[in-house]
C-alpha cells in the first residue's frame, strides 16, 4: 500500500488513469486526480476517507454525560469516501459539494439502486462542522472548497460521516501549517463524534473503549474478504442507544465477556469468534419498541450472509449495515452476486491496514 507523505511530495503524482483507490480487490493505488482548480486556487488535496465495520461492540454504562461507555472493535476498510480540498480566494468561507456516487465502483458489483441524493443540511454535514470547528479553534481563515465523492451509504454504522470528518480536521490542518497540536485534533474529533477519534488514529484494527476516545491498536489477519449489505433504510445512532437503554431498563448492564479472551480471539479462526454486537438483540428481539419491519430485514439479510458461506456476520455500529467475513474470496463474490439479487446494496472489500496518512494526492 503507498500513501503519499505530505511534507514531503507536493508535486501532482503520475498516476494511471481511472485506477481505483477503493477498488476492493485488495489492491490499492492511487486515484487520478482530476479535480480543477478555480482561478486563484492553492494546492488541491485529495484524501482518503475509509469506513470502518466493528466486529464486536459490547455497550456498557451509561455515565453522567449521556453517553455509554463502550468495548468495540474497530476495523477499517478499503472502501469509502473520498475527499477533495482545495484553497479558495474567499477568506473564511468553506464550501462544500456532497458528490454522491452510492453503488458505484468495483467494491459495488456493478449493481446500482436508483438513488434519490440525500439532503444535508450545511450544519447536519460532518465535513461543514469539522471545517468550521477547526477554524473556531484555530484562527485558520483561509476559504476552502471541499467536494465529498461519497460513497459509504448515511446512516449505515459504517461511521462514512465521521470518517469524512477526521479526513477534513487533516486537511484543515495541513493548509493551516499544522496550527492545530495533536491534542488539539483529538479534542476536536471527539466533540465531533465518538468515531471520529477513532478515524483520527491511524485505522486498521484497534479496541476502541470510554466514549470512543481511547484507542488500542489490534492486530489483524490477512487474507480476509468483508461484504457489507446494506439495507434499504438508514439507522439513528441516538435513537438506537435510546432503544438499548429502554430495553436494559430495570435490568443489569449485562456481564461483557472478558476483555483478553476477546483480543486472544482475532488470531483464530473467525467461525470461531464470539464476538457480537449489543444492538443486535435489541433490533430484532420481542421488545415492544423494536421494528418489526426491520427485525425481520436483519434476519433475513444475516441469514443470507451465513448461507453465502461467511465464517462470521454482524451488525455494524447501530445498524443498518450487516458484514460477513469470509476466508474464501470466491465465496464472497458469490455472496455478494447473492445478496445483491435480493435488491440489497452490497459492497466487497477488503480490511486496510494501518496507516500513516490519508493524503493520496497534493499538488
Ligand atoms: O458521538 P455521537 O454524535 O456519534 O453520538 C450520537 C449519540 O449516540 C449520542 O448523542 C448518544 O446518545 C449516543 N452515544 C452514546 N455513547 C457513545 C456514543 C454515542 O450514548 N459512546
Amino acid at each position: 500500500m503507498v500513501f503519499v507523505n505530505t511534507h514531503s511530495v507536493r508535486r501532482p503524482l503520475k498516476t494511471p488513469q481511472g485506477v481505483d483507490f477503493w477498488g476492493g480487490n485488495g489492491y490499492i493505488s492511487f486515484m487520478a486526480f482530476q479535480h480543477s482548480t478555480g482561478a486563484g486556487a492553492g494546492n488541491a488535496l485529495r484524501l482518503a476517507a475509509p469506513c470502518k465495520i466493528n466486529l464486536h461492540l459490547a455497550v456498557q454504562d451509561l455515565r453522567d454525560d449521556g453517553y455509554h461507555n463502550l468495548e468495540s472493535l474497530f476495523v477499517t476498510l478499503a472502501f469509502g469516501d473520498t475527499l477533495i480540498v482545495t484553497p479558495h480566494g474567499g477568506a473564511g468561507s468553506t464550501a462544500v459539494r456532497m458528490d454522491w456516487q452510492y453503488a458505484q465502483g468495483p467494491c459495488s458489483g456493478g449493481y446500482t439502486r436508483p438513488e434519490q441524493e440525500p439532503l444535508i443540511p450545511l450544519e447536519k454535514n460532518s465535513v461543514f462542522k469539522a471545517a468550521s470547528l477547526f477554524r473556531l479553534c484555530t484562527g485558520f481563515s483561509e476559504g476552502v472548497h471541499i467536494t465529498v465523492e461519497k460513497r459509504v451509504p448515511l446512516g449505515s454504522g459504517l461511521g462514512g460521516g465521521s470518517s469524512d470528518a477526521a479526513s477534513t480536521l487533516m486537511a484543515m490542518n495541513l493548509l493551516a501549517g499544522s496550527a492545530a497540536a495533536p491534542d488539539e485534533m483529538a479534542e476536536m474529533a471527539l466533540e465531533l463524534g465518538s468515531d471520529v477519534p477513532f478515524f483520527l488514529s491511524q485505522g486498521g484494527a484497534a479496541w476502541v473503549s470510554g466514549r470512543g476516545e481511547k484507542i488500542a491498536p489490534a492486530p489483524f489477519p490477512h487474507g480476509l474478504s468483508i461484504l457489507l449489505v446494506c439495507p434499504d433504510f438508514s439507522s439513528d445512532t441516538a435513537a438506537a442507544f435510546r432503544l438499548l437503554d429502554r430495553d436494559r431498563a430495570g435490568r443489569a448492564t449485562p456481564e461483557a465477556l472478558s476483555k483478553a479472551a476477546l483480543v486472544r480471539q482475532t488470531a483464530q479462526d473467525p467461525q470461531t469468534w464470539t464476538y457480537y454486537n449489543d444492538f443486535l438483540p435489541v433490533f430484532t428481539g420481542t421488545s415492544q419498541d423494536a421494528d418489526k419491519p426491520r427485525a425481520g430485514a436483519y434476519r433475513r439479510i444475516l441469514r443470507g450472509i451465513t448461507e453465502s458461506g461467511a465464517a462470521f456476520a454482524g451488525l455494524s455500529g447501530t445498524g443498518s449495515s450487516c458484514f460477513g467475513v469470509f476466508t474464501d474470496k470466491a465465496a464472497a463474490a458469490a455472496a455478494q452476486k447473492a445478496l445483491a439479487s435480493q435488491n440489497h446494496l452490497a459492497f466487497l472489500t477488503v480490511p486496510l491496514a494501518r496507516f500513516s496518512n490519508r493524503v493520496l494526492e497534493w499538488n
